[in-house]
């Protein structure tokens, strides 16, 4: 146990982990089962083009979700970029510059240019109240993006979507398990895309899937994610190859049978490290509303260093000499990242709740990897780092 300044790892102590704790560590479901299925996958010798994996996989998470069609991908970026041409975005496309690359990625992948909208800091998520002024008549579309798996104002961006004729989906990467307003995200928008990354709440190695109520959307989806084929030896539709394969369909099978275990682990996660850090100052642990489905997927802390006495980065420092490897999600904002950076130099001006936010995010470890001792520990060093911020600023200084 670390109880004083001479026990941090960055004063000279020994870390307080032998082995580095990290953010999205994989949650491995039932190994058993999951050997089975592999073993099935090669008995089966359909390794791949929508084999009974796959569309297991598919009908189970639509049920989950009480949505018409689920369309497993290889991952969500590619995803997106099926999405997105499939409902023949152009132009301009609204997004949050708060977000993961491949948000923005996606789009100009084909071209089309992300207009960056600033966020609500108290949500995370894109501010509605932003968005009609980024409309051009280049303008095509919206994408929302669900971060932490908590919702964005869907009703909101629903309504300027619609009365601006925009299309409008959602990234709902993190957002796999969580409600709005009492029903699952996949409902929403013309097509939401999940991400099933080996560091998402559930996992397929690598995967992605498209949730979509509308049946043309998702037949054409169908067709571009298997290169337009439509049969043997027809192609009718421009495609590429967004196929998920029988493996990453086992996996994720396994993941979405250990829901309910992951979910625990993570609201536990969550609870421990709300107890443990309360009362502390400058440093906040983001909120889930109650009342609806989350994941708890993301221990998120926003670090106030004017009430802390030590900026996030002095924290993320103290914390990795521990090998505790707590991570900055999404710094610096999409816009100050290639080629966005070079192509917009001046969209930081309307972003400045974005780029406020991005200088006080830090992402705890958590998920079925972490123990509640582990919990216990990380805030325990936080807190230590928090009472003598003074003293490791000049520690860390000095090491420049
Ligand atoms: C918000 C967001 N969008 C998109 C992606 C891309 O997902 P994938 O890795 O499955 O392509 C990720 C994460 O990896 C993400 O965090």
């Amino acid at each position: 146990m670390k109880n004083n300044l001479s026990d941090l790892a960055i004063c000279g102590g020994p870390p307080a982990f032998n082995e580095t704790l990290h953010v999205g560590r994989p949650n491995i479901g039932d190994r058993e089962q999951l050997l089975q299925s592999f073993q099935q996958i090669l008995d089966n010798r359909w390794l791949t083009n929508n084999g009974p994996f796959v569309q297991e996989f598919e009908k189970k998470a639509a049920s989950f979700l009480g949505v018409n069609h689920c369309i497993a991908m290889c991952n969500a970026t590619i995803a997106l970029e099926i999405v997105i041409r499939g409902l023949g975005l152009t132009g301009e496309v609204i997004i949050p510059s708060f977000t993961f690359i491949a948000t923005a990625h996606s789009l100009q992948w084909q071209e089309i240019s992300p207009v960056f909208c600033d966020i609500d800091p108290a949500t995370h998520n894109m501010d509605p109240q932003k968005i009609e002024d980024l409309i051009t008549p280049r303008t095509t579309g919206i994408i929302g993006v669900h971060l932490w798996g908590r919702p964005c104002d869907i009703e909101a961006i629903l309504e300027i979507a619609n009365r601006r004729n925009l299309k409008l989906i959602f990234d709902a990467a993190h957002a796999f398990g969580c409600s709005y307003k009492g029903q699952m995200i996949g409902n929403f928008g013309k097509a939401e895309v999940f991400s099933f990354h080996a560091t998402k709440f559930i996992n397929a190695f690598e995967g992605g899937m498209v949730a979509t109520n509308n049946d043309t959307l998702a037949a054409k989806l169908r067709l571009m994610k298997n290169f337009g084929f439509a049969g043997y030896d027809n192609v009718v539709h421009i495609g590429t190859n967004g196929k998920m394969n029988e493996m990453c369909a086992a996996m994720g099978i396994a993941s979405l049978a250990g829901m309910d275990a992951i979910v625990e682990a993570n609201r536990q996660n969550y609870r421990q490290y709300e107890t443990e850090l309360s009362g502390l100052p400058g440093v906040s642990l983001i909120h889930y509303d109650e009342s609806e489905k989350n994941n708890y997927q993301y221990i998120v802390l926003e670090i106030d260093e004017h009430l802390a006495g030590i900026s996030r980065d002095h924290l993320m420092a103290t914390l990795h000499a521990e090998n505790i490897f707590a991570r900055r999600y999404f710094y610096p904002g999409c816009h100050r990242m290639e080629p966005y950076r070079s192509y917009f130099p001046h969209s930081g001006l309307l972003l400045s709740e974005t780029e406020k936010l991005t200088e006080k995010i830090l992402i705890l470890p958590t998920g079925t990897a972490i123990s509640m001792a582990d919990v216990k520990t990380i805030c325990r060093i936080i807190r230590l780092a928090v009472d003598h911020g003074e003293t490791i600023k000049s520690i860390l200084e000095s090491q420049k």
